[in-house]
């Protein structure tokens, strides 16, 4: 069976943004979050709170909120790794933050510089304070599918890294296949894990890049499962630049299209979405590789 409505927590301007090379004008960042809060999304992370050299692209991250309008009853959840970063959001006047830990020892070191055990140090009195003044934290557990350094990632260990996040009190858990290698039969073995090993299925959102065309497959067999949740990046957007071979996130366009097909609704404006991805594409001087924005988009 399949959901009636799908949450679509869109993660353009972050993970859509975070790999560009070329720095994006913050007035450019926030027209972008105003043009999408118009298509019908209600929840967008908006940047990370991060170490800037670590990535320059959002070192405007405390201007972007300053500057942007914030819409009513839209969530702008932003990225947060530590106290320091907690502090910057808090200042900020954010109310939802999202921590990100690494499900394998090698990218917990290049994206954090901790080891596996360490990166649980670092989060707990981050996850601590934001809760104890009512902010809601989510949890991203990154390379549950593989590992460009490791190779193969067991789902017990991801369901493992998932479990002391949900227990620290994130109220969602986002399992990211960050290089984009997995596939819809591992998709219901990592679920399984996870819900195996104490997370509900409605506590888990999916968060799938599409570096080997699995997005959207996998998205549907996530659906199957059970979830609810679906991260997307507005024109397929994105990558981590720790993260080696990562490109872009599910396209947002390409999900709505699907999304439609089935019948599930998720409140998207799906022409204004479209207008809103070509538009940053010109900004960015290259065309979407979304397959349903370049079907429906003008040049
Ligand atoms: P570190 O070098 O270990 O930091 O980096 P530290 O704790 O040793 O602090 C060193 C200095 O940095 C200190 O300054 C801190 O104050 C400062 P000093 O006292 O020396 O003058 N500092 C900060 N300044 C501003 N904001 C901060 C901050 N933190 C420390 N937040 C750190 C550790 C976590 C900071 C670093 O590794 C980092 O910023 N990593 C972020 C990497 C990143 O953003 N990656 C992309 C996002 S994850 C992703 O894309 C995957 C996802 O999409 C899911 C998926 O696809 O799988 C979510
Ligand atoms: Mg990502």
């Amino acid at each position: 069976t399949l959901p009636d409505h799908v949450t679509i927590y869109e993660v353009g301007a972050r993970d859509g943004l975070q790999n560009e090379s070329t720095v994006v004008p913050v007035e450019v960042k926030a027209e972008f979050l105003q043009r999408l809060a118009r298509t019908g999304l209600r929840v967008l992370e908006a940047t990370s709170f991060v170490h800037p050299r670590w990535v320059p692209q959002l070192a405007d991250a405390a201007d972007l909120l300053r500057r942007m309008v914030r819409v009513d009853g839209i969530d702008y959840p932003v990225l947060v790794p530590n106290e320091r970063g907690l502090d910057r959001a808090l200042a900020a006047g954010v109310r939802h933050i999202a921590i990100f830990a690494s499900a394998t020892e090698t990218f917990a070191k290049r994206n954090l510089n901790r080891t596996l055990d360490e990166q649980f140090d670092m989060f707990a009195p981050v996850v601590g304070r934001a809760l104890a003044r009512g902010l809601r934290v989510r949890g991203y557990v990154s390379m549950c599918f593989g590992d460009p350094w490791e190779g193969a990632v067991a789902p017990h260990q991801v369901a493992e890294v998932g479990r002391r996040l949900v227990e620290m009190g994130c109220h969602q858990l986002s399992l990211g296949d960050t290089i984009g290698t997995g596939t819809p039969g591992h998709v219901n073995a990592v679920l399984d894990a996870c819900v195996a090993g104490g997370v509900p299925i409605r506590q888990l959102a999916v968060h799938f890049h599409d570096t080997y065309g699995q997005a959207l497959a996998n998205t549907l067999a996530a659906l199957r499962h059970g979830v609810t949740t679906v991260d997307a990046s507005a024109g397929g957007l994105g990558g981590c630049p720790y993260a080696e071979s990562a490109t872009g996130n599910l396209a947002t366009e390409d999900l709505v299209w699907m999304l439609d097909g089935l019948g599930i609704r998720h409140g998207v404006d799906l022409d204004a979405l479209v207008a809103t991805s070509t538009w940053m594409a010109h900004h960015l001087g290259r065309p979407s590789p979304s397959r349903v924005v370049r079907a429906l988009g003008g040049p």
